[in-house]
């Protein structure tokens, strides 16, 4: 199966673009929903885009407009990732605060705090945040207290064009920051270190467009191998970079899966029946991203034996095992930690997408499941997910998307 671009590359660096003097081609752009919303952002500060299949096309070169509309904002609430760039191009924005989600709550404190120190001045007015800058940011030594993924995209996108050095310590180390920094320097940024935990930036006058190719969504490609495992079945998928799935590997063949690696491929075959994962701990890369927990949640219900699944990074993560549950799942959760005893088969259930990852366990566990499995929340992983469904059928399973769900979720 091929692996398309990945959704958390492509939001930080469209954000990005729009400090840019010229156009910026971005290629292996996915086609989901949350790019949409992205798209439909940078229209309303007043991008050009264009999409010819996986490439985009993006001229930041009529952005006026620093007001991102309350609907667009509560659409997706990583569009807080805009804030940097948006006061950094026009010295001023107005958002709404994005709240709570389904992950629980989602605080943007160290966005904040941090951007204050760059000397942008904030005020939180009734669920907005009206922000201002006399003349540029200005850089600033600024540490976080969590490696937070967003705030680390949102503070190297504002230091690119700050005055002066900004020094990001405790900084998260993504894949996906390093391909924010690839693009920003491809535009004449001056950003060092990402991928380590200090990221250095000098700031530049201006960038200028570039192209830049985006990495492939190591969710999507844990995802398709935790469908894999969980029908024991055996797989190939190309267009990925095996390193950035170290630790979703070594679970995978801690349940007793083969897992080949060559550039640009992982190859698994799995058992006829997984064993049980000791301990899956989700931490800030490179350790087990949550992203990757609910997809292997679904493959552990079968196992023979009992998982444990600690969730360190957010509160509410655990909403798809309810639903797993009626598929016949056992599991317990006591806080962080879900104890999964692995049974030795699911069953098909009408079933409701939680969020966009545990959508996706839904989908495995119902692949995996005896007789038919409906989930409904389409709209959910149509978020992060090309077709899935499609994906899916094309390598063998049993799938399809029923319209009237797909509309109405
Ligand atoms: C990004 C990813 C998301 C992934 C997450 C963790 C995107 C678009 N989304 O989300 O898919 O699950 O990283 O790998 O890239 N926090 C604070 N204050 C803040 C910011 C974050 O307390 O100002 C907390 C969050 O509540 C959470 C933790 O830090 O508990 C991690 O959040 P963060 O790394 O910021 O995740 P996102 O960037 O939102």
């Amino acid at each position: 199966m091929l692996v398309h671009g990945a959704k958390n590359s492509a939001l930080p660096i469209l954000a990005a673009s729009i400090l840019c003097t010229s156009e910026c081609v971005l290629h292996n752009c996915p086609a989901l929903t949350d790019v949409g919303t992205s798209v439909e952002i940078l229209e309303t500060l007043g991008c050009r885009i264009k999409r010819t299949g996986t490439d985009l096309w993006v001229d930041p070169t009529g952005v006026s407009n620093g007001d991102v509309p309350d609907g667009l904002m509560r659409k997706m609430r990583s569009s807080i990732v805009l804030l940097g760039a948006i006061v950094s191009k026009l010295g001023q924005a107005r958002l709404t605060f994005p709240g709570g989600c389904e992950l629980g709550p989602r605080p943007i404190d160290l966005h904040l705090e941090a951007l204050r120190k760059m000397g942008l001045h904030i005020e939180e007015d009734g669920g907005s945040l009206v922000c201002a800058v006399r003349g540029r940011l200005h850089g600033e030594v600024l540490r976080l207290k969590f490696p937070s993924v967003g705030a680390t995209e949102n503070l190297m996108i504002a230091a690119s064009c700050a005055q002066g050095t900004t020094v990001i310590c405790n900084a998260a180390r993504e894949p996906e920051i390093c391909d924010l920094a690839d693009f920003l320097n491809r535009c004449g940024a001056k950003v060092a270190g990402a991928g380590g935990r200090t990221v250095t930036v000098e700031g530049v006058e201006r960038l200028h467009g570039c192209e830049h190719r985006i990495i492939p969504d190591r969710i999507v490609a844990a995802t398709y191998l935790a469908a894999a495992a969980a029908t024991g079945s055996a797989l190939e998928v190309r267009g990925v970079e095996p390193e950035h799935l170290s630790a979703v590997l070594s679970t995978l063949e801690e349940t007793g899966c083969t897992v080949r690696t060559e550039p640009g491929r992982v190859a698994l075959a799995a058992p006829s029946r997984l064993r049980p994962v000791r301990l899956l701990s989700t931490r800030p890369y490179p350790g087990f991203p949550t992203d990757a927990q609910a997809p292997l949640m679904a493959a552990a219900a079968t196992a023979e034996g009992e998982s444990v699944f600690v969730e360190n990074i957010f509160e509410s993560r655990y909403k798809h095992a309810p639903e797993l549950c009626r598929m016949g799942a056992e599991i317990c959760i006591r806080g962080r930690v879900a104890s999964v005893r692995g049974v030795p088969a699911l069953h098909g259930a009408q079933v409701a997408a939680p969020d966009l990852r545990g959508g996706a366990a839904l989908v495995i566990a119902g692949l995996a499941a005896d007789g038919e499995t409906r989930v409904s929340g389409l709209e959910h992983i149509d978020r992060g997910y090309e077709r899935l469904e499609q994906a899916l059928a094309a390598a063998g399973a049993n799938i399809r998307r029923m319209e009237r769900e797909g509309k109405h979720g």
